[in-house]
């Protein structure tokens, strides 16, 4: 059974952010799923967009990308087999995990005009309440009214194993050192820009993920919902849990 929780008749608004590689898209459409609520990946916008500046050939600058966001599509859809990533009405799904688009994306997202364009279009996304929404910034500067702020990190190493797994499919030569470095250099990149960068609000909480299932991420984050919320308590299958 789904429960689905609210907070004054209004379904919560629920931020969570972190590095790559932190646990965060796994964790976030389980727990969407749990509470019956809507799963959004900022990142898979941001990744939409530089898909579409690589296949268009737009140059990497501030206004022409700003430019480009109003002419496309980005469509988040949800099926049964999970959320699908849409372009300009084409399924785009698996290529903006390829490995151009990342090269690039922390780049296109660094963007002020960019920036303020997507946040436009998450508020919208998110108006109503029951989302799960993941990213970068949804506490700091998507949501800083979020019911519930959630910061997820691991140790680099660990978010690299995990990462690894999922791109070896796509390049079996690729090694963990590889990868370490690949989410190094982006995590530095996306925390010092100057416009929202990747950081901590000051009342999200922590989950460290390094030694957690992502069964146990889960059963963490809809503990730390209860406490600070108070609305899973009548939740049937929250009393077999905790
Ligand atoms: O979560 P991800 O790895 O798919 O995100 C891809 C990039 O998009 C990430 O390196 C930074 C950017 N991003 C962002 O700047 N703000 C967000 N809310 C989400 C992602």
């Amino acid at each position: 059974m789904v429960f689905r929780p609210t907070r004054m008749n209004r379904p919560l608004i629920i931020a969570i952010d972190g590095p790559a590689g932190s646990g965060k898209t796994t964790t976030a459409r389980l727990l969407a799923q749990r509470l019956g609520y809507t799963y959004i990946d900022t990142g898979a916008m941001y990744r939409a967009l530089t898909l579409a500046a690589l296949d268009y050939g737009v140059p990497i600058t501030d206004d022409a990308l700003a430019a480009l966001l109003e002419r496309i599509s980005i469509e988040l859809r949800h099926t049964p087999a999970g959320q699908r990533t849409y372009l300009d009405g084409r399924d785009v799904t698996e290529r903006i995990r390829s490995a151009d688009v990342t090269a690039l994306v922390s780049q296109v997202s660094s963007f002020p005009s960019v920036r303020r364009s997507m946040i436009r279009l998450q508020r919208e996304l998110g108006r109503n309440g029951g989302v799960v929404m993941d990213g970068r910034d949804i506490g700091t500067a998507v949501f800083p009214d979020a019911d519930v702020k959630i910061f997820m990190t691991a140790d680099l190493k660990t978010r690299a194993v995990r990462r690894l797994e999922e791109l070896r499919a796509a390049d079996p030569t690729l090694t963990v050192d590889d990868v370490v470095e690949q989410l190094d250099q982006r995590d530095a990149f996306d925390s010092s820009r100057q416009y929202n960068p990747l950081r901590r609000a000051d009342d999200a909480i922590v989950v460290d993920t390094t030694n957690l299932t992502v069964e146990e991420q889960v059963e963490r984050i809809l503990g730390i919902i209860r406490d600070r919320t108070g609305t899973l308590s009548n939740d049937p299958s929250y009393e077999r849990h905790y």
